[in-house]
């Protein structure tokens, strides 16, 4: 296994895909995705564009579909829900398909899309992804944050750290494949006790903050809680594995 981290999409290769991609959205969009799979969701079809969400979702029935937008960590007006996980409830989400779009973590699964294997990832899920990767044990693994429009985040990069510390541990030095892997681990080292001290420092949780959104970044700091693997089943479709 060879394991690279990217920070952002934009920092990705663009004349290959790896084996395995899992894609990162801490704040909060695959925290959102985890959760809602979790609560029995049939399945979350993710888009970078909101128009084509709302065209494509038109053609579900409305009682097993519900549409949830982003924009500036705010709802985008004519869309169900936005992008709290803490609106992904049993009663909620249950057997319904979730079309999604949000300002940068849908726009991280379009980027890897044709890898073979797409994986959802968040510090909800954390375990059970690492779990699911010593298993599958893919050549090349990519662990991509999503970031905010093309910079780095903290939360998406300690998360990386988070999957790639025990892969490191199992598998040793060979399977460092650039240096921000070693930097995210190391990030994930310093604040792995702290986590929502490091979300309330992190500019997309002091923006979340600024818009009353306190329990999503206590509910986004939450580690291991979560068994579900969300993974891609068709290009920007994810069920849970
Ligand atoms: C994103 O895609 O940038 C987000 O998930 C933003 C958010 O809803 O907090």
């Amino acid at each position: 296994m060879k394991l690279f981290v990217y920070h952002t999409p934009e920092e990705t290769p663009r004349d290959r895909v790896p084996d395995c991609a899992v894609v990162i959205d801490v704040l909060r969009a695959t925290t959102t995705i985890v959760t809602a799979l979790d609560a029995g969701a049939e399945a979350v079809q993710t888009f970078s564009d909101i128009n084509l969400l709302l065209t494509t979702s038109e053609q579900w029935e409305v009682d097993k579909r519900l549409r949830l937008g982003e924009r500036g960590g705010k709802q985008v007006p004519g869309c169900d829900l936005g992008n709290s996980p803490l609106d992904c409830t049993p009663e909620v989400v249950a057997g319904k398909r979730l079309f999604l779009s949000t300002t940068n973590g849908t726009r991280a699964f379009q980027r890897v899309e044709a890898a073979p294997t797409v994986v959802a990832a968040t510090l909800a899920n954390r375990q059970a992804v690492v779990n699911y990767l010593q298993a599958q044990t893919p050549e090349t693994l990519w662990l991509v944050g999503s970031g905010w429009e093309g910079t780095y985040s903290l939360e998406d990069t300690v998360c990386a750290g988070a999957i790639a510390l025990p892969l490191w541990e199992k598998f040793g030095d060979d399977i460092l494949g650039n240096d921000q892997t070693v930097a995210a681990i190391a990030l994930y080292q310093q604040w792995q006790n702290r986590l929502l001290d490091l979300f309330n420092l992190a500019s997309h949780g002091q923006r979340l903050l600024g818009l009353n959104n306190t329990a999503d970044l206590k509910c986004c700091a939450q580690i291991d809680t979560i068994d579900a693997v969300p993974l891609q089943i068709e290009k920007g479709v994810l069920s849970k594995h």
